[in-house]
């Protein structure tokens, strides 16, 4: 038996014993929650029955603190947790009548809240409340579903668990589940907790770390006894073999644009992929075709990995994606029509959300990077479940009805319709050269505001790593990759938007920003000079566009590029040529890829700055010093010159430039293209003429 098979217990009795009820509870559910073979993300929750003081009449009562709506156990805070009064749950209970109150009373909870605590009670409150045991977790174990999964999962549950967990059939979480629970509680007295048909576990103890430590010897019988009597080769074995892995990341890049493009029509997606082992064990098995039609199990999987994934063969060309994509939304369309009820919700997005690559690995795709990558993780946990209960009986999905009924549950569709309009470029995917620089790194922050993904590209390394760092902590892990990378190098190049498409599924965005300055009268112009200034700023823009533009046009959803050139790209400046030149070949080269990319609605504008002293490394070296002593005046003087000499008298900074890009970046100017915009506070020789 592997090692870690078993689930280790990690209380510490010293440390348990500085804490109180609802922090002891705390402690038991980050513990739980840590562990994706324990739970999921955000699936499960724990509650415990707490003695208070009602804050209005001072008398004693009994307190249900439950994990509310939203949030994930692994991570919550004690804000986490709903507080609701146990008298009250026992009076809606005795309200009751038939599953036609069902949704009522789940609003109807709101009156049992106690001490004002905002966080909403979640529907799974009543399978908690009804317990007649203070401590209960619940949580959706891979290994406990694949036995409630299994065509035989009565027999089962009793042959591992022997008498220690009674069993209920599949049935939507809601206060009927809940009454059916407690009853089961009550008159089997020995029970330590339940196997829920398709859907998970549940535990009950008189203590924190009791419940806690049960909670683990269920999971632990669970996994060994599965270790134990899955039939080998699992998933019967392989029938397509894995392609080489710098393989089978090409062809994920290269199917992840084209998928992207034909799925983002009603809302832009973000992509993730993964070849993880037991990712490929199942794509490329024998029983592939047979298992992944069937659909998941768990309610909590399918919500957000759809009912089931679309298969894609490796090598698949434009026209069998668009056959296949085409057939997987009139199947979601037909079982929509199907199970809809007189009063369910319109159909939302009818596009896979897997996609399963044979040979390959998994491509997910959803409205963000998070919620892709975490689809991604509930495939593998569905993956997981199919493994158990395909290897020791028969493997059974949600029946179709029951999953149509969770996935449009008007419960479920007002919650949606709660969540915060998407944010302007929320799914979009953006590039960005010289991304640790004062410019670029503004840009950044500026596109993450509007819930951009954002790919950072510097040849510095140090730089990019503080400035990524920074951005994942604001912003989220999920939002900001970075990549070393010279623009001069086609190599680094090509290689640098690789990984963009690979890391988010495609590309919406190029900001060409990276740069140097240089400066010498002509005849001091070394052709040295002249040539690295040439190389980094025009050839630079030139490879980064270029193979920015092959993206887009692969993936079909237009796009928008802005260089960032600079006033001296359209005034020249003396003692400057190399850099004004090189900076007016960028303008121009701007213009010539917006000719040639408005058939594809791939728009390309340019923004020049002047004068942005603040953040920029350009102003920290020889440059302020030349710039200084061609103005006869002191280096600490030049931001003051520079506001002094534009039109307006005010000084730019790097947050104006980022202000223009983003501009040109979203369809507030999607109806221009071969622009410029200076963003300058104004110099009269660089009007536009
Ligand atoms: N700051 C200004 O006053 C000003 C004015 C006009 C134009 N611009 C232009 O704005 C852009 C950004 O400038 P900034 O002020 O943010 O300067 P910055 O020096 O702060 O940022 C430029 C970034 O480009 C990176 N870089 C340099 N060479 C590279 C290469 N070969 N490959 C990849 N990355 C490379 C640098 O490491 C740096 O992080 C530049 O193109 C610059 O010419 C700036
Ligand atoms: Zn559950």
């Amino acid at each position: 038996m592997t090692k870690d098979l078993l689930l280790p217990s990690l209380w510490d009795d010293a440390h348990a014993a500085t804490l109180d009820e609802p922090g002891l509870l705390l402690y038991r559910s980050n513990l739980l929650g840590s562990d994706l073979r324990i739970t999921n993300f955000g699936g499960g929750n724990t509650s415990a029955k707490v003695a208070a003081k009602d804050p209005l009449t001072g008398a004693d009562v009994q307190v249900l603190w439950v994990k509310g709506s939203g949030g994930d156990i692994g991570s919550m805070k004690l804000d986490g947790f709903a507080t609701v009064y146990m008298d009250r749950l026992f009076q809606l209970r005795a309200q009751y009548r038939d599953l036609s109150q069902e949704d009522a009373m789940v609003e109807a909870l709101s009156h049992c809240i106690y001490n004002l605590n905002p966080r909403a009670p979640s529907i799974d409150t009543w399978l908690h409340g009804f317990v007649p045991r203070a401590h209960v977790d619940h949580v959706h174990s891979d290994a406990v579903i694949a036995i409630a999964a299994c065509a035989d999962q009565v027999r089962l549950t009793q042959e591992i668990f022997g008498g220690d967990l009674g069993y209920l059939p599949w049935q939507r979480p809601g206060i009927d589940l809940g009454i059916k629970l407690g009853e089961l509680a009550e008159r089997n007295p020995h029970l330590k907790g339940v196997v829920l048909g398709q859907h998970g576990l549940f535990t009950w103890a008189d203590t924190a770390k009791d419940c806690y430590l049960l909670t683990l010897e269920m999971i632990n019988k669970a996994a060994v006894w599965l270790d134990a009597n899955v039939k080998r080769p699992v998933f019967g074995g392989e029938r397509t073999p894995a392609l080489p892995a710098q393989d089978r990341k090409a062809e994920a890049r290269r199917l992840m644009p084209l998928i992207r493009g034909r799925i983002s029509a009603s809302e832009m997606k973000s992509g993730h992929f993964t070849d993880a082992p037991e990712v490929l064990d199942f794509v490329n098995s024998h029983a592939l075709d047979a298992l992944a039609p069937l659909g998941t199990s768990c309610p909590d999987h399918f919500l957000r990995t759809k009912i089931k994934p679309l298969v894609i063969p490796a090598g698949a060309d434009t026209a069998t994606l668009d056959t296949l994509i085409a057939q997987y939304r009139a199947d979601y369309a037909a079982y929509y029509d199907r199970c809809k009820r007189h009063n369910s919700p319109a159909i939302r997005d009818p596009n896979a959300v897997i996609y399963l690559i044979p040979g390959v690995g998994m491509i997910s795709f959803a409205k963000d990077k998070a919620t892709a990558r975490i689809s991604s993780e509930f495939y593998v946990n569905a993956i997981n479940v199919m493994r158990g209960a395909s290897g020791v009986s028969t493997y059974q999905g949600l029946p179709e009805q029951e999953a149509f009924d969770i996935e449009y549950w008007l419960l479920e569709e007002a919650k949606l319709q709660r969540m915060p309009k998407p944010k302007p470029m929320q799914g979009r995917v953006a590039f960005i050269t010289g991304g640790a620089g004062g410019i670029g790194s503004a840009t950044a922050d500026r596109l993450l505001r509007e819930g951009c993904n954002v790919v950072l590209a510097d040849i510095d390394a140090k730089s990019l790593d503080e400035v990524t760092a920074g951005f994942a902590k604001r912003y989220g892990r999920d939002m900001v990759r970075s990549v070393v990378m010279d623009v001069t190098s086609e190599a680094q190049v090509i290689a640098a938007l690789e990984t963009a498409v690979a890391e988010y599924g495609g590309l919406d965005v190029v900001v060409n920003n990276a740069g140097i300055t240089s400066a010498a009268a002509v005849e001091d112009t070394t052709l040295a000079m002249w040539n690295r200034t040439f190389d980094i700023l025009s050839t630079g823009y030139f490879l980064v566009g270029r193979e920015g533009y092959r993206i887009m046009k692969a993936q079909a959803l237009g796009g928008s590029m802005i260089f960032v050139s600079s006033k001296n790209g359209v005034a020249a400046s003396p003692g400057a040529s190399a850099y004004c030149t090189a900076k007016a070949a960028e303008i121009h080269l701007a213009r010539c890829m917006a000719l040639e990319g408005a058939p594809m609605g791939i728009r390309v504008n340019v923004v020049n700055p002047d004068a942005v002293l603040r953040g920029s490394k350009i102003w920290q070296g020889e440059w302020s010093q030349q710039r200084a002593a061609s103005n006869k005046i002191a280096v600490d003087e030049l931001e003051e010159h520079y506001r002094k000499r534009s039109l307006l008298q005010r000084s730019v900074f790097p947050e104006d430039i980022a202000e223009g890009i983003f501009f040109f970046a979203s369809d507030l100017s999607a109806k221009s293209t071969g622009n410029f915009l200076n963003v300058d506070a104004g110099n009269a020789i660089s009007f536009t003429r």
